[in-house]
Formats: structure tokens, sequence, C-alpha cells
């Protein structure tokens, strides 16, 4: 029997009202896609600075007070539609929220986000408290949101409205684990004795990523080799014994992208529209590219890069490689935000490699699709990668992936076999600047291939990263968290 849930997905970012990273991403698109399958999702977030550029606001509980260790402050909560009209909810603090940015700007996070994150985890059950409507299930995403299942299996378990709440806690990114010293554990209000290596404490501090991964009912990472290499010490952050111990709980669902959202057919910021059956736009595309960021070797290939400057993305292999492709005849643009240091090498490496080799530094999404659009490959060297979003991106646009074979690129990109003329993208395994100058070795032998690449363009351009299908992977565990909880649906 299929009956249908009421979910609340919380997420400190969601497209198109914030966002640093995927995140923003999958809680824009994933609450359409359970809504078309029938069910009553709805959204929190923060209310930032300037999210009501996208939505009209209602208040719907003047009120909301929330206990601070011995203190309370008191925020509201707002209410807004998101595309495909779905309600979203809003905390809001402004001493707390009206900030510039999300989570600190430049080098330094700003110094009270523990309180600032406490305050969204309790507020959001205290706003549950104060809704007429109550979820069946709470769908907590990343460290910001890692309290919201510790308060409903503790302080909040013998409240009416949340006695028989299920729990989901998604793992986006196992290295962002929201960690503070001990002193700021009283600020949570949770007992001492959670503050164990059973509970939130992980060497000597406060970790709210492990308190979701303790106790939420059930839990998941976005792809399933992911899912995997974080049970192992190599990817485990140090928390992969908790993710052994609960391994029978934690599940692979791999992201999907928003179908309608990107889209080359359809696209305005790119110069000309086209389809799988009618590639000449892109031909345009990569000409606008080109001229916009002053790439000057007509013809050649373009191997685009968008990306969070961080160690992660792999990207100090790139710095490396960049001689080597620009002497094989690439062309590369880069466009990032993120670490200082990696935003200085690579401003250093398109200076001395003038015309090869451009970048842009700071977050923009128009030329993120230009990029998507104008190049003929998409670089992504991650160290590790929970998903990833660029590579599926990219091939919706016709833009043929080169990975490092780790986590979600593992699950989404298959490496082209010439002789069958399948495959989608380029890989390698190793770490180095060698193994990825290799890879696009490969690509460009078959890109020299004009008919190939068509076929291997289209290879990619058929896939299918839409929601649908992992929306239905939601759904099953969201069933098992909401049984997990007393409230099951045999
Ligand atoms: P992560 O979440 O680790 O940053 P993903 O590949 O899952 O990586 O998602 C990244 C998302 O952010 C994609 O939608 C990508 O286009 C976007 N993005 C990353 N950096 C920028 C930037 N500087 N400007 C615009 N969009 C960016
Ligand atoms: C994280 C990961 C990325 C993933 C995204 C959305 O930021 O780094 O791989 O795609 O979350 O789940």
């Amino acid at each position: 029997m299929t009956q249908s849930l009421r979910i609340l997905l919380v997420s400190s970012e969601v497209e198109p009202f914030a966002k640093t990273g995927g995140l923003a991403d999958v809680a824009g698109a994933l609450p359409r896609a359970l809504r078309a399958l029938g069910h009553d999702v709805r959204v929190l977030m923060p209310k930032y600075r300037g999210v009501d550029r996208h939505t009209a606001l209602s208040t719907v509980v003047p009120r909301v007070r929330v206990p601070i260790g011995e203190r309370s402050t008191e925020g509201a909560l707002l209410e807004g539609r998101m595309p495909g009209d779905i309600p979203i909810y809003f905390l809001a603090h402004d001493h707390y929220y009206d900030r510039p940015a999300l989570y600190g700007t430049g080098e330094a996070d700003y110094l009270d986000n523990c309180e600032r994150f406490v305050f969204f985890g309790r507020g959001t059950l205290e706003a549950i408290r104060a809704l007429e409507w109550t979820p069946q299930v709470v769908h907590a995403n990343d460290w910001q949101a890692g309290l919201v299942p510790v308060y409903v299996e503790t302080l909040y378990k013998d409240d009416p409205a949340l006695a028989t709440t299920g729990t989901l806690f998604t793992i986006h990114n196992l290295a962002y684990q929201g960690t503070f010293w001990h002193f700021d554990m009283p600020m949570t209000g949770l007992g001492w004795d959670l503050f164990t290596p059973a509970g939130l404490e992980f060497y000597g501090k406060l970790n709210f990523l492990k308190g979701g991964l303790v106790f939420a009912d059930v839990l998941n990472t976005v792809s399933k080799t992911y899912a995997e290499e974080i049970q192992t010490a190599e990817f485990g952050a140090g928390l992969e014994g908790v993710l052994q111990y609960r391994s029978a709980d934690l599940h692979g669902v791999v992201n999907g992208i928003d179908y309608q959202a990107w889209n080359p057919a359809t696209d305005r910021d790119i110069a000309k529209t086209y389809t799988a059956d009618d590639l000449v736009g892109k031909g345009a595309c990569k000409t606008a590219l080109a001229e916009e960021m002053g790439l000057e070797a007509e013809g050649a290939p373009v191997i685009g890069i968008v990306s969070r400057l961080v160690a992660q993305k792999g990207l100090d292999l790139v710095l490396e490689a960049l001689p080597a492709l620009v002497e094989a005849g690439f062309q590369v643009v880069l466009l990032g935000a993120g670490e200082p240091k990696l935003e200085k090498a690579f401003t250093e490496a398109a200076a001395s490699l003038r015309g090869r080799v451009a970048i842009r530094l700071g977050f923009d999404a128009a030329l993120a699709r230009r990029i998507y659009a104008g190049s003929d490959m998409f670089l992504m060297p991650s160290r590790y990668e929970p998903c990833g979003l660029g590579q599926m991106i990219a091939m919706r646009y016709g833009t043929i992936p080169i990975v490092r074979w780790t986590g979600g690129l593992a699950d989404t990109v298959a490496e082209v076999k010439p002789a069958r003329r399948t495959g989608t993208g380029f890989g390698f395994k190793e770490t180095t600047a060698r193994a990825l100058t290799e890879a696009a070795t490969r690509a460009l032998a078959t890109y020299r291939d004009a008919t190939l690449w068509r076929q291997v363009v289209r290879n990619a351009m058929a896939e299918d990263f839409s929601w649908q299908a992992s929306a239905k992977e939601y759904v099953a565990l969201y069933r098992k968290a909401a049984k997990a909880a007393g409230r099951g649906h045999p």
C-alpha cells in the first residue's frame, strides 16, 4: 500500500534561497520529486539575508522561544513557497542569520556558529511543536542540522507532536562535522551524559555531525560507493567506527539533478540553446565562452572546471598538470571560490599561461552555466566526492567528464570504450597529476575522432540523472525511519 507521508526536510542551504554547494541543489530539487510521488513535503531553513528576494513571506509562528543553555532567545517562523509551490519555512533570528555570508567570511568561520546552529536545531523542534502540521519524518541534512535527530530522541521524545517522529540523517560531506569546544556543550541543553564517545563527544570536542550519526533512526549518504568508503579509515574522517557500528542502517542514494533547472534546450544564461539532436548551439556556446574568458586557441578542446576551491576537489593536481595539459593542446577555464592559497595559485597559473588558461574567482551561477555549455570536457579530479553534481550537470550539457574514480563520480560516469562506442567519460584512480593527464590524453584522442566524440556526447546526454528514481529510494528510507520510530505502515 502506498500511503502518502508528511516529511519535513531540514537543511541549511536550499536553492534558490542560499547556496554554497551541492547540498542546496539537493534540498531544492528532492522535495519537488517527492511531491510528484504524492507526498506532503515541506522544507525548513534559516532565514538568511536576502531569502525574501525569491519568495513572498508570511509569519506563521510570530514567537519561537528557544532555550540556549541557561538563557533563551526568541525567533520567528515565516513561510514562503519554493519553485513547484512547495511550502518552505524560514527560521528567523536576525542576530544569527542576517549576515553577509552563511558560515563566515574569508578564512574564518563566524565565531558563534555553534550557537547559531544550536538555535537552528532546537528551533526546528520548537517550530514543529508550534505548528499545526506535524511531520511523520524529519529529514535532517549535514552537520548544521545534526542536532535535530538528537533532540527528537532526547529532550523532545515525550512531546506529543514528536513522540512518533522518525528521523533520517543524510551525510552530504563527512569532512564537515561542526566541531566545537566542550565548553559549548551546555548551550545545547543536552546533559553531560551525552558527552561521551558513544554520544556527541569526539576527541574532546562537541561534534554535531556525530550527533546525527548516533541518534537518527536511519542514515544515508549520497552515493553507494561513498557509503562504503566512509566505513574505512581512509575516508571516514575519524567517524568510520560509528559508521561501521551503524552500517545496517546506513544507505547510499545517489543524487539526481533538477532536469528543469539544468537544461541546455531552455537555459537562458547560455549563448545559444541546443539539444542532443542538434548540437549547433553548443558550438556557439564554445565560441562565446572562449571570447568571454579570453581563450585564444580557436578550435582547441576546452576543459571546464566549476568548483569550490578546497582540498577535497583535488585541484592541486590540476595546478601541477596545467603545463602538460596546455602542451597537449587543451585550453582550461576555471570558475571557483574558496581557499585563498588555491585562488592565488590559479591566478598565477592563468597569468603565466595567458590565452590558454583562464580563471574567474567568485560564485557566479550564470557563468557556471556558460562553462557547462561551452566546454568540451569537465574536470573533477576529487580526492573524495560524496556524490558530485558537476559531472552530472556537465553530461546533461553534452560536456564529457574527466573524473577521479571515487564516491559518486565512480557511480555516475562510465569509461569510454572506443571500440564499442560506449561510455560517458574518462577516469583515473591514482591521485597524481600524471594519472590525470593520462585520462585527459585518452579524452583528447577520442575528441580528435569527430564521429566517435559525437557519439560519446550523445551517450552522456542520454543518461538519466533526474530525481525520479532516487526520490523513490528516499521514500523507502522515510518509511523505514517512520517504522523505527513506531509509526509504521506495514
Ligand atoms: P560540492 O557540493 O562538494 O561543492 P557538487 O558537485 O555536489 O560539489 O555541487 C557543486 C554545485 O555548486 C554545482 O551546482 C556547481 O555548479 C556549483 N558551484 C560550485 N562552485 C561554483 C561557483 N564558483 N560558481 C557557481 N556555481 C558553483
Ligand atoms: C556535498 C558533496 C558533494 C555532493 C553534495 C550534495 O557538498 O561534496 O559531492 O554532491 O554534497 O549531496
